[in-house]
């Protein structure tokens, strides 16, 4: 057990921080714990948008994007945390603290989280050389798996929907050129879920430092026959596809507006007096 530990106004900070991660229909579907032996994270199932195994994935993926943008805020305040993942069937992660400096990449990531946004509009001119190699290697560090979806593949359907086309004409893209990536898992656990969620964070937020745009999609892979054409095209069957990120340059002109958040008392419980203490109202994640 840490002997030093954040204040509540620190915590609070760095919970208000975290959610500005982006989630699935923005239904923020997380709950936090914070007693003294850390800051548990839960899944709200009860802001889960449906109850298809699709929505279970949102969720969870969603709960990876906010564990890794805690862990951003907390680093670049001062404290590290060590992570144990779905430790139980009821906690998604328990976060240890520990007094630590931040490192630059840190602090660029931290800086970057107010101006990420989910940016559907549609990009124009070619990546910098090398993008895409840099943040394949940025998701191998989440254990996750990233590739390009072949541009032939997806198609822009309107001002702000997408969609995988296998089997379909070829729909074009309505001069969007962005990058579509895909983000996938070797097995499809919540385990797997989760770390795919951390990645999909890191991955825009780096963007994000970058300079670049970005959007995060499932909403292309709920059809069961594009998803399993896009896993045997681009990973010859062997990976569980979770997420796609649309990449680009940024457009010209002001950020989409910022979508409004829960705010960290309608998200946390805090039992600062105590080391350990009991969550209530938990449902398992893993039914
Ligand atoms: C797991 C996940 C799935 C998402 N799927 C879609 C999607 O299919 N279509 C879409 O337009 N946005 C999608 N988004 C983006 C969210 O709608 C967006 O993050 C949320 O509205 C909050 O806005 P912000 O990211 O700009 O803060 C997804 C985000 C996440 C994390």
């Amino acid at each position: 057990m840490p002997t030093a530990f954040p204040d509540i106004d620190v915590l609070e900070d760095v919970l208000d921080v975290a959610a500005r991660a982006p989630s699935a229909g923005n239904a923020q579907p997380w709950r936090w714990h914070v007693d003294r032996g850390g800051i548990r994270l839960l899944a709200d199932w009860t802001r889960s948008l449906g109850d298809s195994d699709d929505d279970r994935r949102d969720v969870i993926l969603s709960c990876g994007a906010v564990l890794h943008h805690c862990a951003v805020a907390l680093a670049a305040a001062g404290w590290s945390s060590r992570i144990q993942r779905t430790p139980d069937d009821t906690v998604l992660a328990a976060l240890e603290l520990h007094r630590s400096d931040p490192g630059e990449g840190t602090r660029e990531l931290a800086a970057a989280i107010t101006g990420r946004r989910a940016d559907r509009r549609s990009y124009h001119g070619a990546l910098p050389a090398g993008t895409v190699e840099l943040l394949v290697l940025r998701a191998e560090r989440f254990g996750v798996r990233l590739a390009v979806v072949p541009s032939a593949r997806w198609a822009r359907l309107g001002d702000a929907e997408f969609a995988l086309r296998y089997g379909d004409p070829a729909p074009g893209h309505a001069g969007d050129d962005a990058v579509m990536l895909v983000v996938a898992t070797e097995t499809d656990s919540d385990a797997a879920r989760l770390r795919a969620g951390e990645a999909i964070s890191d991955l825009t937020l780096a963007a994000a430092s970058l300079g670049l745009a970005s959007c995060p999609l499932t909403n292309p892979l709920k059809d069961p026959r594009n998803r399993l054409a896009l896993t045997c095209e681009v990973f010859d069957g062997e990976a569980h596809p979770q997420a796609l990120i649309k990449l680009g340059p940024r457009p010209d002109g002001e950020l989409p507006p910022a979508e409004d958040r829960r705010s960290v008392a309608e998200t946390t419980t805090f039992d600062l007096d105590r080391d350990r203490s009991v969550v209530d109202d938990v449902e398992p994640f893993a039914p």
